[in-house]
């Protein structure tokens, strides 16, 4: 038996691998099968570390809205970019990191060859139509070893994926639900942002992007 057109073609397409260089690959609709889940725990996250728009330590609101889980949460203010075990909101620990993104976070890391990973982070960042990430390298972590877990739900985004300095001109990789982008040992430091988010509707999240980033950050 086949199994095609039960996703409206073949099954491949789902769940598709795509190399983006060496230590790096995207895991298409690697989430979809845990969306419910995922989506049941991002919101207990929220009820806890409500969305916040952080400042750049040059004292600029950032235009995505995050919040974290986990051990860790990072953090920018005034006095920089670090990671802090209680949500500075509250005064109260970070919620913790759900076994669903656990879960997937390993599964994923696996995938790429980066087998036991253990994230102790998970930032959430929320993209509005036309809220963009610049160029960046994620370093605030203590283990370059360890690799970067990347999840998108809601609309749709382009991912800036260039190379280890930043004038390295990027690749740009569409985005969709479900999608999960794994990059570590030779790619862990290359430098990644996203584009503006253009406008438009997700069934289930409405109209904005949000991406989970696991990280081991201490
Ligand atoms: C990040 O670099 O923290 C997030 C990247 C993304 O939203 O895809
Ligand atoms: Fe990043």
């Amino acid at each position: 038996m086949s199994g095609a057109d039960l996703f409206g073609g073949t099954l491949e397409p789902v769940r598709k691998e795509e190399p983006l260089g060496d230590g790096a690959l995207l895991l298409r609709g690697f989430a979809l099968a845990d969306e419910v889940a995922l989506l049941a725990a991002l919101d207990a996250i929220l009820t806890r570390a409500p969305w916040r728009h952080m400042v750049t330590p040059g004292g600029q609101r950032m235009s995505v809205a995050m919040t974290n889980a986990g051990q860790l949460g990072w953090l920018s203010d005034r006095r920089g970019y670090r990671y802090e075990p209680n949500d500075p909101q509250t005064g109260q620990a970070w919620p913790a990191m759900p076994p669903t993104f656990q879960w997937l976070a390993a599964a994923a890391a696996t995938r790429a060859g980066f087998a036991g990973f253990a994230p102790d982070a998970c930032l959430v960042n929320r993209y509005e139509a036309g809220t963009r990430l610049s160029l960046h390298q994620d370093r605030d972590e203590c283990d370059f070893n360890q690799p970067i877990v990347s999840v998108s739900l809601g609309i749709p985004a382009v991912f800036l994926f260039g190379g280890l300095h930043r004038t390295d001109r990027p690749q740009r990789v569409p985005l969709v639900h479900g999608d999960v982008v794994v990059w570590g040992g030779p790619a862990r430091l290359r430098y990644h942002g996203v584009l503006p988010v253009k406008s438009a509707h997700h069934p289930v999240l409405g109209d904005c992007r949000i991406n989970l980033t696991l990280r081991r950050a201490g």
